[in-house]
């Protein structure tokens, strides 16, 4: 019987992924916890707590107490407002992870989640089909962090046993919870404000071309690693998952297909300088070959069920 601790739990992914995690292992068995209040869907269907992931002795003690078998640990400051706050946010970003991995090593809950992110390339990394071995030298605090985290993911796997399993997240999109402050909020952004305005000012320039997925398919694949073979995996760093590559323009043209008169003005900021650092396309070979990765949305069939759902979201608001 697995019990499973979800660290972030009232973030973008932690509020799909708690949910998705009640479904398949019942609402009892997983345990959410963040230092902010979920949505209530989430206090509401299980076990929801205060905890502050940096507050080891605390974390080890509610570990140990639930009789947690594994942990999906998914709190960390974000590329953007990492930029803002950079020697705090690789403080807490390694804390977190380093809190994690150490209680891990000291209790029953061998098996660790934990996100890096496409931001662990730099703008030395081939940009196109980046491989999943390359040159990485990523410049922004984010992203330094998340290569460091899968050096230590790695170093405990192979030095402690831990059962650490991670992969490189593109940019993901949803509709459930804001995004947390990341270079690629835009994608997600640009559908409420075209649903509620018919407008919508970009921070980053039309030609900027970025992986990203939708969640659906991101907690599909997080389950999917987790449940999979250890004998298969031959990656304990973090592997690459690619989803689907698109600029702003081509983003905005699709959404347009539905709302004729949306507009977009472009006005790119600090963030244009991250975006450009990163890849514009993955290769996640590897992934798919090791543990099964795929992906059920492309973009058309993304932006259809993204318009409908903000439309409904917004209208029961009301
Ligand atoms: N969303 C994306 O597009 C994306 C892309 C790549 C990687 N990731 C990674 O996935 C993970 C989750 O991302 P997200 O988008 O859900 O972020 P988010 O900011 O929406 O959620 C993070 C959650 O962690 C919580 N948290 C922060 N500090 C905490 C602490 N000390 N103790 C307990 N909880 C704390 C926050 O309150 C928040 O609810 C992060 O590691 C992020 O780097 C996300």
């Amino acid at each position: 019987m697995e019990r499973i601790l979800v660290i972030g739990c009232s973030g973008q992914i932690g509020s799909e992924l708690v949910l998705e995690l009640r479904g398949i292992y019942g609402n009892h068995n997983v345990f959410a916890t963040d230092i902010k209040t979920p949505p209530l869907e989430i206090s509401e269907s299980g076990p929801f707590q205060i905890l502050d992931v940096l507050d080891y002795k605390n974390l080890l003690h509610f570990v140990v107490r639930n009789k947690i078998t594994q942990v999906y640990n998914l709190a960390a400051v974000l590329s953007s407002n990492a930029e803002k706050i950079p020697l705090q946010a690789w403080d807490i970003n390694m804390r977190a992870l380093m809190n994690t991995l150490q209680v891990a090593r000291k209790s029953e809950a061998k098996k660790l989640f934990w996100p890096s992110s496409i931001a662990v390339f730099g703008p030395s990394t081939p940009r196109h089909n980046t491989p999943q071995l390359t040159i990485m030298e990523p410049n922004t605090v984010y992203g330094i962090s998340k290569l460091a985290g899968e050096r230590w993911g790695e170093y405990f796997f192979t030095k402690y046993g831990v059962d650490f399993r991670s992969v490189r997240y593109p940019g993901l999109i949803s509709y459930k919870t804001e995004p947390g402050g990341g270079t690629t909020d835009y994608a997600v952004e640009i559908f409420f404000d075209a649903v509620k305005n018919n407008y919508y000012e970009c921070f980053l320039s039309e030609n900027t071309t970025l992986p990203m997925m939708f969640m659906d398919d991101a907690i599909k694949n997080t389950i999917r690693l987790m449940e999979a073979d250890p004998e298969k995996l031959s990656l304990r760093s973090s592997y690459n998952m690619a989803g689907i590559s698109f600029t702003p323009k081509e983003l905005a043209t699709e959404i347009k297909k539905h709302k004729p008169d949306f507009s977009v003005v472009y006005k790119p900021d600090f963030r244009q300088k991250i975006a450009d650092g990163w890849p514009a396309s993955i290769d996640d070979s590897i992934a798919r070959k090791d543990w099964g990765l795929i992906d059920d949305y492309d973009v058309k069939n993304m932006v259809d069920h993204m318009l409908k759902k903000i439309d409904e979201k917004l209208n029961t608001k009301q």
